[in-house]
């Protein structure tokens, strides 16, 4: 039995990792803001997530560390909210940092959050770790999310320790059941019969079902050669457009009406988020998963649609 500490665990990711650790037997603490925030068979204890307090000790003999403690970027990016999406990323990575300076037996491996969202806008280059272009485009509108990420892992990277092995998890889009997730705001759509192709549908998108993202975990944690940047995602990334089509096709949807980049404009304005999470291209490829020997149960994104339109049932 490992004991499994989740600092920013009671999000979406938060939930399907607890009670994928939890399922397992192992021990799971949640380190949470409110008392309230619900869990599943978990322990919370509290922190605020950004200064050092009792809360450091959960993580004395733990044997993995786990942060995903980031405000939602679903929403407009105005000053406040930039702020907000920063510090809520930057503050909780470097406190935990010095939580583990202070364990006499800190955690073997600690996994961090980060997002595939880092690497260049691009149509044709599949990034991998290696020749993945970190560079923002200002036709994607993703200046201010790549700058978010870059920060995020260097004050990740900076926080030195010579016993815990660390991992920058650029995380695709996951695909659950959970509020936060994409796709029941892709089922929804299609249902209403706005399931088209999105601003031309050109653009790629990349993403990971949660039962891969749960064994991918757990294969970092298990490979003590895997230490650094990490893509977690499907080997196939896949076109908006294509993208929309399965979802019709998964849900018998007879139509979706397109919707062009002036509509999705209004639509996020309305809707208080921003364009950019529609609109840049993702053709990001999980490089130091697949040589190190990882299957994926998902590895097209049919496939992980139908399971997941199949568990609606
Ligand atoms: N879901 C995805 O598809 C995806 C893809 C790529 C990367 N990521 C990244 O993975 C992480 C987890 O994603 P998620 O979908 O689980 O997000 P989520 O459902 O929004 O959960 C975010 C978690 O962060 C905590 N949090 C927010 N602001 C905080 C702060 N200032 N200090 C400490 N904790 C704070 C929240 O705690 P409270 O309940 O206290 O607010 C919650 O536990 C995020 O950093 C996200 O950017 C997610």
């Amino acid at each position: 039995m490992k004991r499994v500490v989740l600092a920013g665990g009671s999000g979406f990711l938060g939930h399907v990792l607890a009670r994928h650790f939890v399922a397992k037997g192992d021990d799971v603490v949640v380190l949470i803001r409110r008392p309230s925030a619900g869990l599943v068979d978990a322990r919370g204890v509290t922190w605020d997530g950004h200064s050092l307090g009792n809360w450091w000790r959960v993580l004395d003999g733990a044997d993995v560390l786990i942060n995903l403690a980031g405000r939602s970027v679903d929403c407009r990016y105005h000053a406040r909210n930039r702020r907000d999406i920063l510090d809520s990323r930057v503050r909780p990575t470097r406190v935990l940092g010095e939580a583990i300076k202070r364990c006499a037996s800190p955690p073997r491996v600690w996994l961090n959050a980060s997002t595939a969202t880092i690497y260049k806008h691009s149509f044709d280059h599949p990034m991998d770790e290696m020749s993945g272009v970190i560079e923002a485009t200002p036709e994607a509108k993703d200046l201010f999310s790549v700058e978010v990420a870059k920060t995020w892992e260097r004050v990740f990277v900076e926080a030195d320790m010579p016993c815990t092995r660390k991992v920058a998890m650029r995380m695709a889009m996951v695909l659950g059941h959970g509020a936060n997730s994409v796709y029941p705001v892709l089922r929804r759509l299609v249902r209403t019969g706005w399931g088209g192709a999105m601003a031309g549908g050109k653009q790629f998108v990349s993403w990971i079902h949660n039962a891969d993202l749960c064994r991918a975990v757990d294969w970092l944690i298990d490979h003590d050669e895997l230490a650094g940047p990490v893509n977690l995602a499907a080997p196939a990334p896949l076109t908006n457009a294509e993208m929309m089509r399965l979802m019709r096709e998964a849900h018998g949807a007879l139509f979706g009406l397109p919707a062009a980049r002036w509509m999705l404009e209004v639509g996020a304005l309305l809707l208080r988020t921003e364009t950019e999470l529609l609109i840049k291209s993702r053709r990001v490829v999980p490089g130091r998963l697949l040589a190190s020997g990882f299957d994926f149960q998902f590895a097209t994104f049919d496939a992980a649609v139908a399971e997941l339109a199949g568990s609606f049932k």
